[in-house]
C-alpha cells in the first residue's frame, strides 16, 4: 500500500496514530509492504514532526525520499529505505529500469549535503517557506474570508476549501486566463465526476509573498465579480 501518512498529497491530511497503528498491523498479519512516500519530510513549520512509519516496522515499510521538494525535480536524485528482505530484488529491478543517476549528479550533491550546504539550504528555505506559507493564509483571510484553508502545517503547498456549491474547476480555468495558476481538487480523483467539496490545491514555494497576496486580491476580486459558476451542493459521485 502506498501512503503519505505524514502529509497526504493533495489534502495535506496527517495519518491518525490509530490509523497509522492499524496500517501497521494489516501490513505484519497480511505479510504486505506499506511504501511510504515522504516526499515533503523537509519541510514541518508549527507541529513536531510526525515520525517515520519506517523506524517502527522496518521489515514492512519502504520508505521514500526525494530531493525534488528541497533541491529541484530536475535532478531526479531520491531514495529508498528498503526492508533487508527486499534489499535484492530492488538494486536488481533498479538496475533493469535505467542502470543508475549520472555519477556527476550524484557526486556534487554528495559533496554539497558532506560540507553542510543542503543543511544550511534546509534551514533558509523553510523559513522562507513558511513566510510565504504565512503570506498565503493572511491573503486568504484578508481577501476570501469564506475559503478554509487546510494542511498548513507543513509541505509546499495548502488546500484551499471553497463555499459549497462553487465549480472549483471553473474557476482555475478562469483563473488561468488570468495569469493565475492553480489546481482543482478534482483533477487529483480517480472518478471524473467532480466531488462534493469545492477546493483548490495552492503551491507557494516559488512566489514571493507580495505576488502570493496580488493572486490572492485577483481571485477574490474574479470570484466578487459574479463570473464563476456554481452548481448544485451535494452531487457526489464519489
Ligand atoms: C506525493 C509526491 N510524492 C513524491 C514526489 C517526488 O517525486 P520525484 O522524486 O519523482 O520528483 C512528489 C513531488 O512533487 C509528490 O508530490
Amino acid at each position: 500500500m502506498l501512503v503519505t501518512p505524514a502529509h497526504q498529497y493533495p489534502t495535506g491530511v496527517v495519518l491518525s496514530a490509530r490509523r497509522r497503528i492499524d496500517l501497521l498491523d494489516w501490513a505484519r498479519t497480511s505479510g504486505a509492504y506499506v511504501i511510504e512516500d515522504d516526499y515533503d519530510a523537509e519541510y514541518r513549520y508549527d507541529r513536531q514532526p510526525v515520525g517515520a512509519l519506517q523506524g517502527v516496522a522496518p521489515d514492512h515499510v519502504v520508505h521514500a525520499g526525494s530531493l525534488s521538494k528541497s533541491l529541484a525535480p530536475g535532478l531526479r536524485l531520491g531514495w529508498l529505505v528498503v526492508p533487508p528482505a527486499l534489499r535484492e530484488e530492488v538494486v536488481a529491478a533498479r538496475a533493469r529500469s535505467d542502470r543508475f543517476t549520472t555519477s556527476i549528479i550524484q557526486a556534487t550533491v554528495a559533496e554539497f549535503v558532506q560540507r553542510g550546504d543542503l543543511d544550511r539550504h534546509l534551514r533558509r528555505t523553510r523559513r522562507s517557506y513558511r513566510q510565504r506559507r504565512d503570506a498565503l493564509i493572511a491573503a486568504l483571510r484578508q481577501h476570501l474570508p469564506a475559503c478554509r484553508a487546510t494542511g498548513v502545517s507543513a509541505g509546499l503547498h495548502v488546500l484551499v476549501r471553497l463555499p459549497d456549491g462553487m465549480d472549483a474547476i471553473h474557476l482555475a480555468a478562469t483563473a488561468a486566463r488570468h495569469g493565475i495558476l492553480l489546481q482543482p481538487l478534482d483533477r487529483y480523483r480517480s472518478s471524473p465526476a467532480p466531488g462534493p467539496h469545492p477546493a483548490l490545491v495552492m503551491g507557494y514555494s516559488r512566489l514571493t509573498s507580495h505576488h502570493i497576496e496580488e493572486g490572492i486580491h485577483h481571485l477574490a476580486t474574479i470570484l466578487n465579480s459574479g463570473g464563476v459558476t456554481t452548481r448544485p451542493v451535494g452531487d457526489d459521485n464519489g
